[in-house]
């Protein structure tokens, strides 16, 4: 429908001009590419980087993420935009939000998506020309094309000095649409929570948490649902201890009269190099999905020279475990990319014999093990992944049986290594279930059922396909090994 209200078309021209820079740059796109993902998602070319707007919306889900349309650089953000029916195969659509108003001509920062009846709404942090960060609403009634919110911007800071305030989350708890939003004061990380009966208009309720100053200096992006009998509050923390950023899952009980927030605990929600940002939704079966942006913001990016930055982790179900702890699992859906199946049944491995993985090759495989850790009377467990004939390049993921904690080894990953995340593993199980996904550039693991996983990206040569599978220190009992080539 033809319209003349200045701010939509404005907005028109705006991702217009927008979509057309980004199908020029995939036009540009070389004809080879080593690192592009093949079943991971990634934008059709240029920047990208935290999932947006996650939300599952009349039968499909709707998938945005901030995006650079005019560079393969972070710069003034956008929002880019697809669909899937099942989360693994994706369609783009044009770009959905761009900057085009004072309240957020400074870029397009992250924001949740609601869906209510025909109408899908999203909430985002606008940039405004003088750099402070307010909340703004659009919505589509198409599932395509977004009109900004005549009341925009609709939440502004509580306190006007303060100029990290953004990434909003909403939902509905009995009726009244809730939202959170990230700050920070005196370099402490802190949520804020906000009221609405009608989703326009927001109340401020107050402070929902904030960090012991051990929990980051600034929280972004923050989540918050219900989960099993407790609720969950997630969060990426910039500048927490070691590593500079990272995410995590405080779990305990929302007072939704009180606007308060006791926690019991708090737990990282990957412990790999490359995840940030997660963000979660509700489909109509009542799973709790989360995707999150496997990369990170220091990150060297290789693949910019082939046109494009940023890819999302696999979707994974998000559960409370009996014992409260949260645990997330790939999706039952991701099967559907198997292609072969190889079942090696029981091995049983000494060190120095051969590798019983030597016949498969790939750079999209699946791989999942049991091994019996009291049986087994190795040291280590060394798993090899995009190896190279001559054996000099290979990500090592070794998994130490006495210490009980697990390494990944990218020194010899390819271009630009980075660090060796390490991960100490929860529990006390009699066994280790291992379960990894390899695409091209990525490798995430799962261990012992979603107790814990560690996500991060390599950049090895294409020609580097060999896997390979080693005992060191004694005897390893792998109960079963199953491995798939995906599509
Ligand atoms: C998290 C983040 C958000 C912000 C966005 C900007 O990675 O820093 O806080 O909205 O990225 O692109």
């Amino acid at each position: 429908m033809a319209t003349s209200d200045p701010q939509v078309l404005r907005h028109q021209a705006a991702v217009a001009k927008a979509e057309a820079a980004v199908q020029l740059a995939v036009r540009n796109l070389p004809p080879r590419d080593p690192y592009r993902p093949s079943f991971h998602f990634t934008a059709p070319a240029q920047w990208m980087n935290d999932p947006n707007g996650f939300a599952y919306h009349q039968g499909v889900y709707h998938l945005f993420y901030q995006h650079h349309p005019y560079s393969t650089e972070w710069g003034p953000m956008h929002w880019g935009h697809a669909v899937s029916a099942d989360l693994v195969q994706w369609e783009h659509l044009p770009i959905a939000l761009a900057p085009s108003e004072p309240y957020d001509i400074g870029g397009i920062y992250s924001g949740s998506a609601v869906s209510l009846g025909d109408t899908l709404y999203l909430f985002y942090t606008g940039i405004q020309e003088d750099g402070r960060q307010v909340q703004c609403i659009a919505a589509s009634t198409d599932g395509i094309t977004f009109h900004k919110h005549k009341h925009n911007p609709a939440v502004l800071p509580p306190d006007l000095t303060v100029m990290d305030f953004r990434d909003p989350k909403v939902w509905n708890h009995n009726g009244t649409w809730y939202m959170v939003v990230g700050s920070t004061s005196n370099g402490s990380g802190h949520v804020l929570l906000y009221r609405s009966s009608d989703i326009v208009q927001w109340e401020f309720v107050g402070k929902l948490a904030e960090s012991d100053g051990t929990l980051g200096t600034m929280w972004e992006c923050p989540d918050v649902f219900p989960c099993g009998p407790q609720d969950v509050l997630m969060l990426s923390p910039m500048e927490m201890e070691d590593r500079s950023h990272r995410n995590i899952f405080i779990t305990g009980n929302l007072d939704y009269h009180q606007g308060t927030f006791a926690s019991s605990r708090w737990q990282d929600v990957d412990s790999g190099c490359d995840f940030y940002a997660a963000q979660t939704t509700e489909d109509d079966e009542g799973r709790r999905i989360l995707i999150a942006w496997m990369d990170h913001w220091h990150a060297k990016r290789p693949s910019q020279e082939y046109g494009w930055a940023g890819a999302m982790t696999l979707p994974r179900e998000v559960k409370t475990a009996p014992d409260g702890t949260i645990r997330t699992t790939p999706l039952p859906a991701l099967a559907a990319l198997r292609v072969k199946h190889y079942t090696l049944g029981k091995i049983i491995l000494n060190a120095g014999d051969p590798n019983p993985l030597a016949e498969f090759r790939g750079d999209a495989i699946e791989i999942r093990m049991t091994v019996k850790k009291a049986e087994s009377s190795a040291s280590t467990l060394g798993l090899i992944v995009r190896q190279s004939a001559d054996g000099a390049q290979g990500t090592a993921i070794r998994y130490d049986l006495r210490e009980n904690n697990l390494e990944i080894d990218r020194s010899k990953s390819g271009f630009s290594p980075g660090p060796n995340p390490t991960c100490q593993i929860k529990g006390d199980d009699d066994t280790l279930v291992l379960h990894l996904f390899i695409d091209r550039s990525s490798v995430e693991i799962f261990l012992n059922e979603g107790r814990q996983a560690m996500t991060l990206r390599i950049h090895p040569d294409e020609e580097s396909l060999g896997v390979e599978l080693f005992s060191s220190g004694g005897t390893l009992v792998i109960d079963q090994l199953d491995l798939w080539l995906l599509r």
